[in-house]
């Protein structure tokens, strides 16, 4: 298979092509920015995925995508507009264009932010985003299921927790994914002969999880890391913080806090 990914300089970007590399030796490599640690036989071009007609001509000759570029975090309309509605289409749209037969999507858990931490979740709830950047990723997962189902695009939705080595906080135990087991994740997207359009948890083995992972397993997904592990480290940083008593309600953390006013009387 020759894969595409976008966002590639990113931090997701940087660990999962290196992790993929045994499993697919022709890699491409996509961002708006140089990784800072290109080496020199890997393919990199820069194309900003507002940009459509660019976007078509990286995914021509894929077999399958790993669609990481875009806005990762909380931004303004504009901002999003740009790389999370406008380039996700573009994403999809020129994947379809070009006879690719898989995409990924790094969706987030900011798809159903706004669930509350006691309530445990499947991947059949109705979306709940807790920012505008929650939103766009809802869209993209509309975007993917309307390319699966019209078009038969194999597509994977995975809502990302968080990525990082070690779980950082108490939230972070609930959502942590270590890079490895994500790396399993998107390797059952790009080959699971099964898929045609699936929304996985982009979580590893954690016990205080909040999300039903079990769609995932049942594709084979076997979470090595378990957050537990962390959980003192976690907690110690955990009681550094500030309290945040709408953001630590609710799955999405911050984000949810961040310009909340649903409270304030009319
Ligand atoms: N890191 C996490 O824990 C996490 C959690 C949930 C979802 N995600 C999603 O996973 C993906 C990767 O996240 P990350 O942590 O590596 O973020 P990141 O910001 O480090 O990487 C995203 C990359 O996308 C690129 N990009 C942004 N706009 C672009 C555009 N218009 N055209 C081309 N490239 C563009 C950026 O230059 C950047 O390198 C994102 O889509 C993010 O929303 C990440």
């Amino acid at each position: 298979m020759h894969i595409l990914i976008t966002g590639a300089a990113g931090n997701i970007g940087t660990r999962l092509r290196k992790l993929l590399k045994g499993a697919y030796p022709r890699i491409r490599l996509s961002d708006v920015r140089s990784p800072t640690d290109l080496r020199s036989d890997e393919e990199f071009i820069a194309v900003d995925l507002a940009d459509y007609e660019k976007v078509k001509k990286i995914t021509e000759g894929i077999d399958g995508i790993v669609h990481l570029g875009g806005h990762a975090r909380r931004g303004s309309w504009d901002t999003i507009h740009k790389s999370n509605i406008i380039g996700c289409y573009n994403l999809f749209e020129a994947a379809y264009r070009s006879g690719v037969k898989r995409v990924v999507f790094a969706s987030s858990n900011h798809v159903v932010g706004f669930y509350p931490r006691e309530r445990k979740i499947g991947v059949d709830v109705t979306v709940r985003p807790d920012s505008r950047y929650g939103v766009s990723k809802a869209f993209g997962e509309a975007v993917g299921a309307l390319y699966a189902d019209k078009h038969g695009l194999r597509v994977t939705c995975i809502r990302i927790g968080s990525v990082k080595d070690k779980p950082i906080d108490q939230r972070r135990l609930s959502i942590w994914i270590k890079p490895e087991d994500l790396a399993q994740l998107v390797r059952i997207g790009l080959e699971h002969p099964d898929i045609r359009f699936e929304i996985f948890y982009g979580s590893s083995n954690n016990e205080a999880g909040w999300w039903d992972n079990s769609n995932a397993r049942r594709f084979g997904y076997h979470p090595e890391f378990r957050s537990e592990d962390f959980r003192a480290e976690a907690m110690a940083a955990q009681a550094k913080l500030p309290p945040d008593p709408i953001g630590d309600r609710f799955q999405g953390g911050s984000f949810c806090s961040d310009e909340y006013d649903a409270d304030r009387k009319w």
